[in-house]
C-alpha cells in the first residue's frame, strides 16, 4: 500500500517520533510505502509531497517540531479544497492516510470520510483537549517546561516580594494550566472553564499576603476569560478554523490586580516555549506507541477510526468520539487544586 502522513495544526513535541514509528513499522515490518505531505491538508491541496523512508527517520525519536512542517489550513474553507485533495489522493496513488493532528485537523479527517477516503487518526495537542484519549502526547513535555519555569520564577518573586503572573497556552482547555499550577505550587490558577472574577483573585492575594507571605504565582490559561462585564480582553487574528490568536491575559489582569492589591505584579508569558524542543520520555512512547497503532490500523483497514490511550491500553475509537466534543477539565479536578489557592 501507498500511505500519505501528514502533521496538521500547532507543532507539539512527539510528532516526529510518530512519523518515526510509523515509518518503522510501516516500511520495515509489512512494506509499505510511505508518503509525507507537506504542512498538513495543504500539502494535499497543493500536491507537495516528501519522501518518508527507513533512512529519512534515523534519528527523530527525541526531535521537537515535524520533519513534515504543518499549517492551519482547513480544505473545506478553500474553494476546490476538498476536489484537490481528492485529485492529490488519486494522482499519487495513496490508499490511505494517516493524519495526525488535533480536534480540527481530525474533524477534516473525519470529514474526509464520507467522501471516501481512508482515514486512521492520531491525536495530537499539547492542550491535552480531545476527548477519548486519556492523554494526547505534547501535554507532558509542556507541563514539564511550565513546571520548571514556575519553580524558577517562585525564588525570584520571592526575593522581590512580587506578585508574579505566568501565562501558558490552553485556547479552550485549563489543562497544561491546572497540572503545572498543580505541580509549580502556584497560589491561583485560572483556567478557561472557569470564568474569573478579578476582585475575587486580588482579595485571594491579599488574604495571603496578609498572612505570613510576600510573594504569590498566578497561574493563567490563554483562554482564560473574565466574568462578563469585569474585565476586557484584546481580540486577534482568526485562523480558517475560527480561532482567534490567543496571548494577552496575562499583561491585561497584571495592572488590575496592582492596582488592586498595590502589590507589584510582573507576567511571564511561556507561549510557544511550551511547544518547542525535546518531547519527555512519557510523550516519546505514547507518541511511539500511537504511531505504531496508526499503522497497525491502517495495514488491517480499519479506518474512520483514531487511536487513543486509555488507561495504560491503546486502542482505536470512531472519529466522532474523539472530535465531537472537546475534553474540557471537570468541575471536581479545579476543586482539589483550590484546595491549595491563597
Ligand atoms: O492548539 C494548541 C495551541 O497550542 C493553543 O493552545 C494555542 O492557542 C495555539 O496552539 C497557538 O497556535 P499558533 O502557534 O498557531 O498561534
Amino acid at each position: 500500500m501507498r500511505i500519505g502522513l501528514l502533521t496538521g495544526g500547532g507543532d507539539c513535541p512527539g510528532l516526529n517520533a510518530v512519523i518515526r514509528a510509523v515509518v518503522r513499522k510501516g516500511e520495515g515490518v509489512y512494506g509499505h510505502e510511505l508518503v509525507g505531505f507537506r504542512h498538513g491538508w495543504r500539502g494535499l491541496v497543493e500536491n507537495d509531497t516528501v519522501e518518508v523512508t527507513f533512512d529519512t527517520v534515523r534519528g527523530l525519536l527525541p526531535r521537537g517540531g515535524t520533519i513534515l512542517g504543518t499549517s492551519r489550513t482547513n480544505p473545506y474553507k478553500q474553494d476546490g479544497g476538498v476536489a484537490a485533495v481528492l485529485a492529490t489522493l488519486e494522482r499519487e496513488h495513496i490508499h490511505a492516510l494517516i493524519a495526525i493532528g488535533g480536534e480540527d485537523t481530525l474533524g477534516v479527517a473525519w470529514k474526509l470520510g464520507d467522501e471516501g477516503v481512508k482515514v486512521v487518526g492520531v491525536p495530537k495537542t499539547i492542550d491535552n483537549d480531545i476527548s477519548a484519549t486519556d492523554y494526547t502526547f505534547g501535554f507532558d513535555t509542556a507541563v514539564q517546561i511550565a513546571s520548571d519555569a514556575i519553580d524558577r520564577l517562585h525564588t525570584t518573586a520571592e526575593s522581590h516580594d512580587r506578585v508574579l503572573i505566568v501565562e501558558v497556552m490552553g485556547r479552550h482547555a485549563g489543562w497544561i494550566a491546572l497540572h503545572s499550577g498543580l505541580s509549580g505550587g502556584a497560589h491561583v490558577i485560572l483556567i478557561p472553564e472557569q470564568p474569573f472574577d478579578v476582585d475575587a483573585v486580588a482579595d485571594q492575594l491579599r488574604h495571603r499576603h496578609q498572612h505570613g507571605h510576600s510573594f504569590s504565582i498566578v497561574v493563567v490559561a490563554e483562554g482564560a476569560v473574565p466574568v462578563e462585564g469585569t474585565m476586557t480582553l484584546q481580540a486577534g487574528e482568526v485562523d480558517e478554523f475560527g480561532h482567534v490568536r490567543l496571548g494577552g491575559v496575562g499583561n491585561r489582569l497584571a495592572p488590575e490586580l496592582e492596582s488592586r492589591t498595590g502589590f507589584e505584579t510582573r507576567v511571564v508569558v511561556l507561549g510557544h516555549l511550551l511547544r518547542g524542543g525535546t518531547p519527555t520520555a512519557f510523550d516519546r512512547i505514547l507518541a511511539t506507541r500511537f504511531g505504531l497503532e496508526a499503522i497497525d490500523a491502517a495495514n488491517e483497514s480499519d479506518f474512520g477510526k483514531m487511536v487513543a490511550l486509555r488507561g495504560t491500553d491503546i486502542i482505536r475509537v470512531p472519529f466522532e468520539a474523539a472530535v465531537g466534543e472537546l475534553k474540557t477539565v471537570p468541575p471536581e479536578r479545579i476543586a482539589e487544586a483550590e484546595v491549595f489557592f491563597g
